[in-house]
């Protein structure tokens, strides 16, 4: 089998900033940064009307910390001299769609972007660092939404192609690895994120909108995969969910069933569509239950069933209890909301540390799909100190050591892990809730929630160990 490549990743919305230079406003960019408090944190992830035109006024004195990021587009290849440094065998990072077609319709890319990107890319590449590609990772142009509806309208997935066609052409030598969408089962627990649906002021999202949004993401999936395999890319084609890992509140055959349902639409359904090539049996139910009412055609069918992906892919950060009993006591996960384990312990967001829900997630995954698996996210989320240019986060180190230790027994159990990617290896702005505070990396940034800062980068503790770690790795394997 081959061995385990440890690597890191970042988003382009919360890693580049670089709002200018020819970039478009993308949907991200309209979020501004709001002081915690549990609401507000919900509030940060929505997408309304409002906000959208409190954004687009050049006077709002809000500040919007993804248009900032932790300034990749300027310090970029320096980042990339820090991760060679570091020893990552592998680095995730996302193309800005908004940076390249500013509204989405343009025919031919922003250059600066291009310009971006191609000296990174071939950084990374020159240096031995394999690439995994998100080519879309949640921010979506403003235009797109507001002229087509998103995801909603079939011509999105023309525009995605236009973009999706173009980043492979142009780099698509260098790619190890291609995951059209990041965690598309956000789309669902999470509407704005995963399918950029603007919320409607008083009313829930339809259940029509959020599942023909998916449905045509799963079509320009399948359709990014068959064009790359035309195309002769050497990279995989990898698809991602966020799992949560649930366990049943009680042994009671109520919260089991429970479990069973909460699985299947939160956590297996697209992935099922995207490595299988079909709609579960479960779909048609739920769809008729929920009102779901649009049309699949047989042509879309025949492309899902054609353009599967070569390795499944997940985002594992805690796990998740489901229970029938109302007023469970509640705290957060990862975009959602789950009932309280008394064996977990949690981070200072509320979400719970369970390292053997990690291995117990890659049994679950492999099993269920008999394709290569991949951690493409996970680690812990902290307030970090920076003291006279030290950060001392044995927490994090303690966080990787027992998940580290749980993957390699999953390996070792039989399950094909290929690789695992420690999320914002670089500290980014958090995606949930906005926040500068919420920091992940091995590599401290100098900013904080309002944008202000040197954005200078410093090495953490957790820098050191886990390149030893790496090291040890490639040593053992060497052996
Ligand atoms: C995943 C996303 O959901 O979780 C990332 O793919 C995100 O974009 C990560 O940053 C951690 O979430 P948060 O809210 O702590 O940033």
């Amino acid at each position: 089998m081959d061995r385990i490549l440890w690597g890191g990743a970042t988003s382009a919305s919360q890693y580049e900033g670089g709002f200018t230079d020819g970039k478009g406003m993308d949907t991200q960019d309209c979020r501004p940064y709001l002081p915690r408090t549990s609401d507000a944190t919900t509030a940060t992830r929505l997408l309304t009307k409002k906000l959208i035109e409190e954004a687009k006024d050049p006077s709002s004195d809000k500040f919007y910390p993804f248009r900032k990021g932790t300034k990749g587009y300027e310090y970029g290849l320096q980042d990339v001299d820090l991760f060679k440094e570091l020893g990552l065998d592998l680095y995730r990072l996302s193309i800005s769609w908004s940076r390249l077609y500013p509204t989405g319709e343009e025919e031919i890319p922003n250059e600066k972007g291009v310009e971006y990107y191609d000296k990174i890319i071939k950084k990374l590449h020159e240096n031995g660092i394999k690439i995994f590609l998100t080519i879309n990772h949640y921010a979506m142009p403003l235009a797109i939404v507001e002229k087509y509806r998103g995801w909603t309208n079939r011509k999105t997935i023309d525009l995605y192609m236009r973009f999706s066609k173009f980043v492979m052409a142009k780099w698509g030598d260098l790619i190890d690895f291609w995951l059209p969408f990041n965690e598309i089962n956000a789309g669902y627990f999470s509407p704005f994120n995963g399918v950029s649906l603007v919320k409607n002021e008083n009313k829930d999202y339809a259940y029509n909108d959020v599942f023909l949004s998916l449905h045509n993401q799963f079509v320009a999936n399948a359709k990014t995969v068959k064009l790359g395999r035309e195309m002769n890319l050497p990279g995989k084609f990898v698809a991602m969910v966020s799992c949560f890992c649930y366990y049943p509140l009680t042994p009671s055959p109520e919260d089991n069933l429970e479990l069973v349902k909460d699985e299947q639409i939160n956590q297996w359904y697209c992935m099922d569509i995207l490595s299988r090539g079909e709609y579960p049996y479960y779909a048609k139910p739920f769809f008729k239950k929920h009102d779901v009412t649009f049309e699949i055609s047989e042509e879309d069918r025949r492309l899902l069933k054609n353009n599967t992906v070569d390795i499944v892919s997940f985002s594992y950060y805690s796990s998740s209890i489901c229970t029938v009993q109302e007023n469970s006591s509640q705290t957060a996960g990862n975009l959602v909301v789950t009932t309280k384990n008394p064996y977990l312990k949690a981070s200072e967001w509320g979400w719970q540390i369970d390292p053997i829900g990690l291995r117990n997630t890659l049994n679950k995954v492999y099993d269920r799909y008999q394709k290569p698996v991949i951690v493409a996210e996970n680690g812990f989320g902290a307030h970090d100190k920076l003291d006279n240019g030290e950060i001392h986060d044995q927490y994090r180190i303690d966080y990787f050591k027992e998940h580290f230790d749980q993957i390699i027994k999953a390996k070792e159990e039989g399950v094909d892990v290929r690789a695992y990617m420690a999320w914002g290896i670089i500290d980014i702005v958090s995606a949930g809730s906005c926040e500068m505070d919420k920091r992940y990396g091995v590599i401290y940034v100098d900013a904080d929630n309002e944008g202000h800062g040197s954005y200078k980068r410093y090495k953490k503790d957790s820098f050191e160990w886990y390149k030893n770690f790496i090291n040890e790795q490639r040593s053992k394997n060497k052996e």
